[in-house]
């Protein structure tokens, strides 16, 4: 099978390092990246901000984190917080590491450590490759609704997506 089949991936999660703040942060000012979750942060490039941002999630007993290591190195983070009074998902994926199903296989072992149930996600309508890790891990679309997208400076469509 060919490394980088998507289903031949097999991605483990581990807790998260003070260390691994320097690359989530680096995903996060990735310009590609940003447009693609189109409902980031209003200045990716703050450090300030970001600092504050991890510091408070990973004080809250009630949010789950993860780093997704590859080969060693930080791939990516995903997490499961509450969003309007419902637990969602969510999870970020550096460039370089796209499209070798690191994250449908992070989300999959993901799952087996966040078994509440309905659990809710979210992801611009254009964002086809989070769409796809959403369906591939049994998330169904349930609706859609308008916000406000700091990364397109204006008002898109968001999918809602629930596994049951
Ligand atoms: C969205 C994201 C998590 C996908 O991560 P990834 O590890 O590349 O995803 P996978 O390799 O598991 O691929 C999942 C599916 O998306 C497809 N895909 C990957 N990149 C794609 C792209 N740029 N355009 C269209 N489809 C794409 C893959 O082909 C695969 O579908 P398939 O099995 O039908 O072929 C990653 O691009 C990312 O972190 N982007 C920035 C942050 C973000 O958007 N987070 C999610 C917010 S809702």
């Amino acid at each position: 099978m060919s490394t980088n089949s998507y289903d031949s991936i097999l991605v483990s999660l581990r807790e998260i390092r003070d260390s691994d703040l320097e690359s989530f942060f680096a995903h996060q000012m990735d310009e590609e990246a940003d447009y693609m979750a189109a409902f980031t942060k209003k200045d990716p490039t703050d450090r300030v901000a970001f600092d504050e941002h991890w510091r408070r999630i990973r004080n809250d007993k009630k949010i789950i984190l993860r780093t997704i290591p590859v080969n060693g190195a930080v791939a990516g983070n995903i997490a499961q917080f509450e969003m309007f009074g419902e637990p969602e998902v969510g999870y970020w994926i550096g460039k370089e590491f796209w499209g070798q199903g690191v994250a449908t296989s992070a989300l999959r072992r993901f799952l087996e450590i966040v078994t509440v149930r309905p659990l809710f996600a979210r992801a611009a309508v254009d964002n086809i490759a989070s769409i796809r890790v959403l369906e591939k891990n049994g998330f169904r679309q349930t609706g859609k609704e308008k916000g406000f997208a700091n990364a397109r400076g204006k008002e898109i469509e968001e999918l809602l997506f629930r596994l049951n």
